[in-house]
């Protein structure tokens, strides 16, 4: 077992180049197996996500080569359509990009239900529609296991999303892009990846248009081709840096990123009281940690409102600022089991359903905590690095899903963290 060792209560100074987006990343890869060629992709984090990922591809006879840390040639000539390990299939949530992909090129997809964070019930039922309005029929065995057909062809529809979803309108542009005729999905999620995905397929040579909008238009083409594509910068881990900069107090700069990405943000955090600068590809956020940052009310949102992926960084703010905060989770139905954890700290907070409110403390305290699941845990770092003493999270797989190289990245700006591995109970520290 790994575990992050954590002396918090020092500013952080300093720069923190970011890395390609997590979420764009898993509809891209997915992606290649509409071709039949190869595809380079440029900017890839090195996360577990990614590289499970890449393991379901190569499962499928796909050639993997890594050119470098961040760039991946992928080679589909010779993938075959078998069902996908489900082993392999319910360690992500994306893994259902792969019935999208599999079911616009083969017309057929066999993938077990996905995996992913614990955020209670987490249909597909937007993902079902949209295929079965294209031409499909789906079924869902027993065993969990989602079987797609589309027997007579699959041709253009239009689907109008019952919820905002991601994930339905990523799979829906990747079932789309290969098909007879026009399908246009409306009430379409309108995230930075959404567009990068459309970006990608048309750099494959589809015919997307109104990403980034709320009606996406895809003009099937009859065939894509391999090309060389670089990732966008991922939002939500600048947006980490950043909170955990404006927490500590200090002066980060993130690097790299597309700073229109991080708007609504850094309008939280300007609002909180951290100073905010941007570059043509920077971030900076100072503080002066003397000063304790003000209270604000907050509701998570599909984008451009504010990301659900960042509510648990920003309990962590509240649970420090001065005054009463509330903290409206507006995307899922459980995603405060980090709020406990933050209890362990001193953080006085409770929660209602969707709603967290929080009495900010001066000081949170060390304590050992285990990280839920991916942002609670960036968010129990943020946590631990503002507390006074040392804390142990433990369960930090989950971090390490969606944060590349995060020791390495936080130990750059000055935080006091270290990764140690547990054989059989006794620490045995890593040099990192
Ligand atoms: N929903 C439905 N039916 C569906 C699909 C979604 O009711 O068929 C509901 C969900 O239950 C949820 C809401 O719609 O309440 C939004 O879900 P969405 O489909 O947008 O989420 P997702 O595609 O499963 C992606 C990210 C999540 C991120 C959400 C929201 C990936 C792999 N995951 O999930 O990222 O929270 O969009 O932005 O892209 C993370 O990175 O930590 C993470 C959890």
């Amino acid at each position: 077992m790994e575990q992050y060792i954590i002396t918090g209560g020092h500013e952080l100074h300093g720069s923190i180049p970011i890395s390609g987006a997590k979420n764009a990343a898993l509809g891209i890869l997915p992606a290649t197996l509409l071709c039949s060629g190869v595809c380079r992709i440029e900017n890839l984090p090195q996360i577990s996500d990614v590289r499970n990922m890449l393991d379901i591809l190569a499962s499928m006879g796909v050639r993997i080569r890594y050119l470098n840390k961040n760039a991946v040639e992928i080679d589909t000539t010779h993938m075959q359509n078998v069902p996908t390990p489900y082993e392999m299939v319910r360690k992500l949530r994306a893994s259902y990009y792969l019935i999208g992909a599999l079911l616009g090129r083969f017309g057929k997809a066999e993938v077990a239900l996905p995996g992913g964070c614990d955020f209670g019930f987490r249909p597909i039922d937007q993902h079902i529609k949209g295929f079965e309005a294209l031409g499909a029929t789906v079924q869902i065995t027993e065993g969990g296991i989602v079987q797609v057909e589309a027997k007579d062809g699959l041709a253009g529809a239009s689907i109008y999303l019952d919820v905002v979803s991601v994930g339905a309108t990523m799979n829906i542009m990747l079932a789309a892009a290969l098909i007879n005729g026009q399908t246009v999905i409306e009430n379409a999620a309108r995230e930075p990846h959404i567009v990068d995905l459309a970006n990608f397929l048309n750099t494959m040579g589809a015919d997307i248009t109104g990403a980034g909008t709320d009606v996406i238009k895809i003009r099937g083409v009859e065939q894509l081709h391999g090309c060389t594509y670089s990732i966008i910068p991922d939002q939500i881990e600048a947006g980490t840096y950043l909170a955990l900069a404006a927490a500590t107090g200090g002066s980060v700069t993130v690097t790299g990123v597309i700073p229109k990405h991080l708007e609504s943000i850094t309008a939280k955090l300007s609002e909180m009281g951290a100073e905010i600068e941007e570059g043509d590809d920077t971030v900076t956020v100072r503080r002066d940690s003397s000063v304790r940052m003000r209270r604000i009310n907050l509701k998570t949102q599909p984008y451009p409102g504010f990301p659900t992926d960042m509510q648990p960084q920003f309990g962590v703010l509240m649970s420090m600022a001065e005054g009463t905060s509330i903290l409206t989770e507006g995307i899922y139905d459980n995603r405060y089991r980090y709020v406990n954890e933050l209890r362990r700290m001193g953080a006085e907070a409770t929660v209602d359903g969707r709603i967290a409110v929080f009495e900010g403390v001066e000081r949170l305290n060390a304590a050992p905590v285990h990280a839920p699941d991916l942002r609670a845990g960036a968010a129990l770092i943020m946590a631990a690095l503002c507390a006074e003493g040392t804390t142990v999270i433990d369960e930090i797989h989950y971090i390490e899903r969606g944060y590349e190289d995060i020791v390495r990245k936080l130990k750059s700006v000055g935080a006091e963290i270290r990764l140690v591995e547990i054989p059989d109970g006794a620490a045995l520290e890593r040099a990192n």
